[in-house]
C-alpha cells in the first residue's frame, strides 16, 4: 500500500479515525440526504421500478452503503408504503458506530446476496486512495488519468475495487453510486491538474491533515468505477436522473399549503442545481435487470 493511502485510511478509519469515532456528515458538510426527504422519494421510485422488474418478490432489499448518520436509509424506510413496505428490508452499512433507527438494520460489512437496490451515496469519495505527483508509471493512471510532470492526481484503483465488489453483491436488481467526480477526457486535458484531494471540518474546507480531525475526500473517477464493475450501466447527472424519476419541483400555485409546496420546490431545486448537487454523477448498474427498464435514455453525464 502506498503511504498516502495508508495515512488517509488511518485518519478516517483507524482506531481514532474521523469516521470510526462516529463523526457524521451532518456536522461537517451538507449531503443530499440532509436536504430533505426528496432524494429518498426519488430512490423509492427507482426501487419501485426495480421491484417491478423483479416481479415484486417476497423480500426486497434497500442497502445504503456508507450510510453515515443513516438519514437516507431512515427516510426510505419511513416513506415506503403499501405492499413494498411489508416486503422491504432496509440495511445501513457503515464502519462508524451503529445507530438505532426504526426498521433499519445496521451492518459494518456489505451484505450479500442483495435482491433489490444497493446505493452508495457519497461513499466512494470517502474511500482512500494513493495521492501521487506526476510523472508516474502507475497502470491505473496510464489508463485513466495521464499525468504530466508536476501534476497531482488520486489513483482511483481502490474505488474501482470497492465499487466492483459492491455491484458483485447484487444478485438481482441494481446498484447506484452517487458522487462528485470527473471523466477521463477532462482529467487528460489537465482540468484537475492539482488533483481533487480536500478536507472538511465543521462545514468549512480546511488544510488536509492526517490526524483524524477532518474528513478527507477526493472526486471519484466514476467512468473507471463503471468499467471495473462492468455489465449494463449508465452514467447520468443527478439533475437528469431526478427529473426522470419524477422530481421536477414546480410549485403548484393552487396547493393548499403553498408555503410547504414552495419549501419542497426549493429543496428539489437544490438537489437538481447545475454546478451543485445536480451535477453529481449517477452511475447505475442493472444486474439481471436492464438499465433501460429503470431510467429512460438521458444525456451522458458532463461534470
Ligand atoms: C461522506 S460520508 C457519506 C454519508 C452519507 N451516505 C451521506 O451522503 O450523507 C461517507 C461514509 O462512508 C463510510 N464508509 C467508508 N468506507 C466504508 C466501508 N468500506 N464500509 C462501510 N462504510 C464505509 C464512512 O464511515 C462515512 O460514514
Amino acid at each position: 500500500m502506498v503511504d498516502s493511502e495508508r495515512a488517509w485510511r488511518d485518519a478516517l478509519y483507524g482506531p481514532a479515525g474521523f469516521f470510526t469515532r462516529g463523526e457524521v456528515p451532518a456536522d461537517h458538510f451538507r449531503t443530499a440526504p440532509l436536504v430533505g426527504p426528496e432524494l429518498a422519494e426519488a430512490l423509492l421510485e427507482l426501487l419501485d421500478r426495480v421491484d417491478a422488474a423483479l416481479g415484486r418478490p417476497a423480500r426486497l432489499d434497500f442497502v445504503d452503503v456508507g450510510a453515515g448518520g443513516g438519514e437516507l436509509a431512515a427516510s426510505v424506510r419511513s416513506l415506503a408504503s403499501g405492499s413494498l413496505a411489508a416486503r422491504l428490508v432496509v440495511t445501513a452499512v457503515d464502519v462508524g458506530p451503529a445507530r438505532s433507527l426504526p426498521g433499519v438494520r445496521w451492518a459494518r460489512e456489505l451484505p450479500a446476496p442483495v435482491h433489490g437496490l444497493l446505493v452508495g451515496h457519497e461513499w466512494l469519495d470517502a474511500v482512500p486512495c494513493p495521492l501521487v505527483t506526476g510523472p508516474s508509471d502507475d497502470p491505473w493512471l496510464a489508463r485513466w488519468w495521464p499525468l504530466r510532470a508536476g501534476e497531482r492526481a488520486e489513483v482511483g484503483a481502490p474505488r474501482d475495487a470497492a465499487w466492483a465488489d459492491a455491484v458483485g453483491r447484487v444478485a438481482r436488481g441494481a446498484a447506484l453510486a452517487v458522487d462528485y467526480g470527473h471523466l477521463r477526457a477532462d482529467r487528460a486535458a489537465g482540468r484537475y491538474a492539482s488533483g481533487t484531494f480536500a478536507a472538511y471540518r465543521g462545514g468549512r474546507r480546511v488544510e488536509p491533515v492526517f490526524d483524524g480531525s477532518c474528513d478527507l475526500t477526493a472526486h471519484v473517477a466514476l467512468d473507471a468505477c463503471a468499467a471495473a464493475a462492468g455489465g449494463d450501466w449508465v452514467l447520468v447527472s443527478q439533475r437528469d436522473a431526478l427529473g426522470a424519476l419524477g422530481l421536477v419541483g414546480a410549485v403548484d400555485p393552487a396547493a393548499a399549503d403553498w408555503l410547504a409546496a414552495a419549501g419542497r420546490a426549493s429543496r428539489i431545486a437544490e438537489l437538481r442545481a447545475e454546478g451543485g448537487l445536480g451535477s453529481f454523477g449517477w452511475l447505475l448498474h442493472g444486474v439481471g435487470v436492464p438499465v433501460a427498464d429503470l431510467l429512460p435514455p438521458l444525456p451522458p453525464w458532463r461534470p
